[in-house]
């Protein structure tokens, strides 16, 4: 039988990254975070497209030779076509058709969510191997993105419930703006939150039907929160700080924890895993963790490198779709926006 080894690419927001998977075990993966954006207290499409621009040779390059696998031997190259910031998406795309075409091997596109939710598919040297079963439950939650996923096969998906406004990592962010803090938000807040109590302040909740979610309400209500005490007290941020981060984090936790338990109800499915940026939040996994114990889930959490973008993920979808044959086409365009 035949080796599979896959090239992955991932150029979907503001991290340029290659991996090489072989057989299924991941053999090297590389990721230039851009740091450029931090000034402007939020991704800037354009400096990322131009960051990816200078970054996609060398690190494909310092995939390859990490893994040790000379252009020659790789089957296929896999690339993130959607969705994600559509300048930074044409690079990769772009990279991935000229890289097919000078290795003459396929291309496989993939879907950056389904990315996410097959992380937990990859295997690592030495690691214990002990990936979810199917029919599960993902809680894919990111900065673009908030959905429950039921996963039926590696690539048969289908969302049940998703955000009607923002993603939960845009609550985390937008309220650190608010506060103050730089972008992004969402980890500050996680290490701030460990001091506080998570029971000093009440925000809004929302009620949104069946297994939706909502954040904008949050937002809002953080706002005006905010807006009140600094009326009465202009430091109140300051002397508050670890408090605000705790109750925040706790009524985001406790929004999608509430329609995960009820979507694990309504399927009657114990395997859960959970993907995505926020994914990396210690009280969303602690939180989890708590409610697998109590309802008897088998719970997959990812490991940090794979809660963020990364081309791991891109590999391994790739490395499935490559065994059902499911090639891009050299005409294939990015999609800024794309569902599962
Ligand atoms: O999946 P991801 O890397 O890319 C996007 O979808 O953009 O997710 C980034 C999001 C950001 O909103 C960031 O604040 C959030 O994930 N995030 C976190 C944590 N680490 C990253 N949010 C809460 N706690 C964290 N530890």
């Amino acid at each position: 039988k035949k080796d599979i080894i896959i090239l992955g690419i991932e150029s979907s927001c503001d991290d340029t990254s290659a991996a090489v998977i072989k057989n299924g075990v991941l053999l090297s993966n590389i990721i230039a975070s851009q740091k450029v954006h931090e000034a402007y207290g939020g991704v800037v499409p354009e400096l990322a497209s131009r960051a990816h621009q200078q970054n996609i040779v060398p690190v494909v390059d310092q995939a390859l030779k990490q893994a040790g696998i000379d252009r020659n031997e790789l089957s296929a190259v896999a690339f993130t076509r959607g969705p994600g910031l559509l300048g930074s998406l044409l690079v990769g795309t772009s990279f991935a058709k000229g890289f097919s075409l000078a290795a003459g091997i396929p291309m496989v596109e993939i879907n950056h969510l389904q990315g996410h939710v097959l992380a937990h598919y990859i295997q690592e040297k030495e690691v214990e191997f002990n990936p979810p079963k199917f029919p599960h439950l993902s809680l894919l939650v990111s900065g673009g993105n908030s959905q429950i996923i039921l996963v039926k096969d590696h690539l048969e998906m289908e969302v049940i419930g998703q955000t009607i406004d923002d993603a939960a990592g845009e609550a985390f962010d937008k309220c650190a703006k608010v506060m103050g803090m730089p972008y992004p938000g969402g980890p500050l807040i996680d290490r701030l939150a460990k001091e506080g109590n998570p029971n000093a302040f009440e925000f809004a909740k929302p009620r949104i039907k069946d297994l939706d979610y909502s954040f904008s309400g949050l937002k809002t209500s953080f706002l005006y929160f905010l807006r009140d005490q600094l009326k009465e007290n202009e430091n109140f941020i300051e002397e508050n700080q670890a408090d605000l981060c705790a109750s925040l984090q706790k009524t985001i936790i406790d929004i999608l924890l509430n329609k995960l338990i009820k979507a694990a109800k309504e399927t009657g499915i114990k395997e859960i895993t959970v993907g995505g940026g926020v994914s990396a939040n210690s009280g969303l996994q602690n939180a989890l963790r708590a409610e697998a114990k109590k309802r008897h889930w088998n719970m997959y959490i990812p490991k940090f490198a794979f809660t963020m973008d990364n081309a791991a993920m891109i590999a391994i979808t790739g490395y499935f779709k490559y065994q059902n044959k499911q090639f891009a086409r050299q005409d294939a365009v990015p999609f800024a926006r794309m569902s599962i």
